[in-house]
């Protein structure tokens, strides 16, 4: 994809991943615009970058997916950059969730049902594009399942292989399938204090940005980066290694 000069829809763009993305783009000169619940959320964001656009969605509701699309392509006609970031992440154990299917089926549609509905309402509009991009936030749970988050790392499996199946439908019309796959990174998913032993946010978007100056289509970053070539034996490992650290920590879990 071409560095400047986009028009650009990040999903989940106020906090985290998306907002230090949405930053960056900014400052390589592109438009961005950013979606959210969070009204005070993207408020706060457009304070720090005036030159940002922001649209209130849940991302969890097709209705509201579909809305954006008509508004962003009303007032954006030039958009040729969908970065699909929007998620969360549940922990929880199989044996003592019998109760919360709703909150649990909000994590598959925020993260699974989201990216895929965007994909499908907006591909035909980044054919049209001279050049255009779709960009999907997976995780390298994609590739090492963690246990204590059974449906989060569920819904990026499946949306990294979505992701796979999308370059090859996508090869022909122009439209590049770039896939960026974070290790766990200092932001506030899951809630506050869940990811404080990430990598740093900067060093990490920092990272995402050399990749896709590199135009590669798969981007990890330090062990994610690592897993993307990992053996099978090496990835059975590594999902085992990430559940005996977290039941050492949690042992009522
Ligand atoms: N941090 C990590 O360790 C890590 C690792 C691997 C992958 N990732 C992935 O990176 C992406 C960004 O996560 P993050 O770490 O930046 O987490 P974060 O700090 O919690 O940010 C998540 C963003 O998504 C938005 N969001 C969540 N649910 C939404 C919904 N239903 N509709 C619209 N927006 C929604 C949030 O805004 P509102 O709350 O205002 O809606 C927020 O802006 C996610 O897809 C996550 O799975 C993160």
């Amino acid at each position: 994809m071409k560095p400047s000069g986009n028009t650009i829809l990040i999903t989940g763009g106020a906090a985290g991943i998306g907002f230090a993305f949405a930053e960056r783009f900014l400052a390589a000169g592109n438009e961005v615009i950013i979606c959210g619940r969070r009204a005070d959320a993207l408020a706060q964001a457009v304070q720090k970058h005036p030159s940002l656009h922001t649209r209130v969605c849940d991302v969890a509701d097709p209705a509201a997916r579909t809305a954006l699309v008509k508004w962003v392509l009303e007032a954006f006609p030039s958009l040729n950059i969908l970065v699909n970031n929007a998620g969360m992440q549940q922990r929880f154990h199989v044996l003592k969730a019998k109760e919360a299917w709703e909150a649990y089926h909000q994590e598959i549609a925020a993260n699974f049902d989201a990216p895929i509905h965007l994909t499908l309402l907006l591909a035909e509009h980044l054919a049209r594009q001279a050049s255009s991009a779709i960009i999907n936030v997976t995780s390298g749970l994609a590739l090492t399942p963690a246990a204590f988050a059974p449906v989060y790392s569920a819904t990026k499996a499946g949306l990294r292989s979505f992701t796979l199946s999308l370059r090859h439908q996508l090869e022909k019309s122009g439209v590049e399938v770039i896939e960026v796959l974070p290790p766990a990174v200092n932001t506030n998913l899951g809630g506050p204090g869940l990811h404080t032993t990430g990598e740093p946010l900067d060093a990490f978007a920092d990272g995402v940005f050399a990749g896709l100056a590199r135009q590669e289509k798969e981007i990890g970053y330090g062990s994610s980066q690592a897993r993307l070539r990992a053996s099978r034996d090496e990835l059975d490992n590594g999902t085992a290694q990430i559940w005996a650290g977290f039941m050492k920590g949690n042992p009522n879990f």
